[in-house]
């Protein structure tokens, strides 16, 4: 009798230990992926948003210059920032939408690396749990998406973040679209967590080039505009922790916009397919460098002190370029 009480109390006692180790560190670690880098040191990657149309709105075109421009500055990955299949995201793993807007899209042999992907709203609107699965690893095995990760690429570190369920209106007023909110249980207690993973991360960073990807803008000129959520949760982290660039789509446009109080930049390419031309917002004018409204895509080459971002219109040709040094300033040219 004594001996079953003393262990009962001895579970609790390890459940109330447990118990604390929860509250205290209050949410799992974001999951890691290493990428090395090319045998130099350098790393390069293209960046494109807001694509996947079975190829249609150019989305055949950008796709063949990005195999020209990866090859060129033979690229160890690319980024997605999300909306990766419209109108609604995949309906199951089985979906054919994956091969018709991805697999049989980016057939360059350049292109035939590592995909990093974020879901975008419009995948939300689908089955976004369909695009987390192993399974179409399977079909494909360049494609990786999940809510929130890290890729440690030694002298860069790339913060992936789930901005979708930061946005309140898709809770309060979404617009007869259905959301699929499976692993979101509590808004609130959701971004809370990003936000003490993202920050943990990134103050233990060590690699030279700090990185974030969402898919939603902090700062944009495009129909959307800022996001209001991310500039009062987000952003703060970014410029507590030395963030070099923040990456996005969204804005179905191509910008560059360059942070007012801190030297972090922002960089939208969520140029795929469809393009939204002249539709902007009057806001971000002084701190802004570029933008383009038609369709196109990005790339990032970094080493040890430089990086060298670029954007490209649907014929490859280059429209912006900045280049970022770590001893040197900001310095731009057209
Ligand atoms: C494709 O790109 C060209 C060049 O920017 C543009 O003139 C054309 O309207 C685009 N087509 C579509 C369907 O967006
Ligand atoms: C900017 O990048 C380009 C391309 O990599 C390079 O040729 C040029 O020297 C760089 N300019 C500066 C000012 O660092
Ligand atoms: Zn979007």
């Amino acid at each position: 009798m004594s001996g079953f009480r003393g262990t009962t109390m001895v579970s609790w006692f390890v459940l109330a230990i447990g118990f604390g180790v929860y509250l205290l560190c209050g949410s799992a670690e974001l999951q890691r992926f290493e990428h090395p880098t090319k045998s130099d040191g350098s790393l390069s990657f293209l960046v494109i948003g807001d694509w996947g149309r079975r190829g249609g709105f150019n989305q055949s075109e950008v796709a063949f210059q990005m195999g020209r421009i990866g090859e060129k500055l033979d690229i160890d990955f690319v980024v997605s920032t999300g909306d990766n299949f419209y109108d609604k995201g995949l309906t199951s793993e089985h979906d054919t939408a994956f091969e018709e807007s991805f697999t049989k899209i980016y057939t360059a042999k350049s292109l035939q690396k590592q995909w990093y992907s974020v879901l975008g709203n419009h995948d939300y609107r689908g089955n976004a749990v369909a695009q987390l699965s192993p399974l179409l690893r399977k079909i494909d095995s360049r494609w990786l998406c999940l809510r929130s990760f890290i890729v440690n690429a030694e002298l860069a570190e790339i913060f992936f973040v789930d901005t979708t369920p930061f946005v309140k209106t898709y809770f309060t007023n979404p617009d007869g679209q259905n959301y699929d909110w499976r692993g979101i249980s509590s808004r609130k207690r959701y971004i809370t967590n990003i936000l003490k993973d993202v920050e943990m991360a990134l103050s233990e960073s060590t690699a030279k080039w700090k990185i974030v990807v969402g898919h939603h803008a902090i700062r944009s000129v495009g129909h959307h505009g800022d996001t209001k959520e991310l500039v009062d949760l987000l952003l703060p982290v970014l410029k507590a922790n030395d963030v070099d660039f923040y990456m996005n789509g969204h804005d179905h446009c191509l910008e560059h916009i360059s942070d007012t109080e801190s030297p972090m930049q922002f960089l939208t390419s969520g140029a795929g397919s469809k393009a939204w031309r002249g539709d902007t917002k009057e806001m971000n004018k002084e701190s802004l460098k570029f933008f383009y409204d038609g369709q196109g895509f990005m790339s990032v080459k970094l080493s040890q002190t430089e990086a060298d971002v670029a954007f490209y219109d649907v014929y490859g040709r280059v429209l912006h370029k900045l280049n970022s040094s770590k001893q040197l300033l900001l310095h731009q040219s057209i």
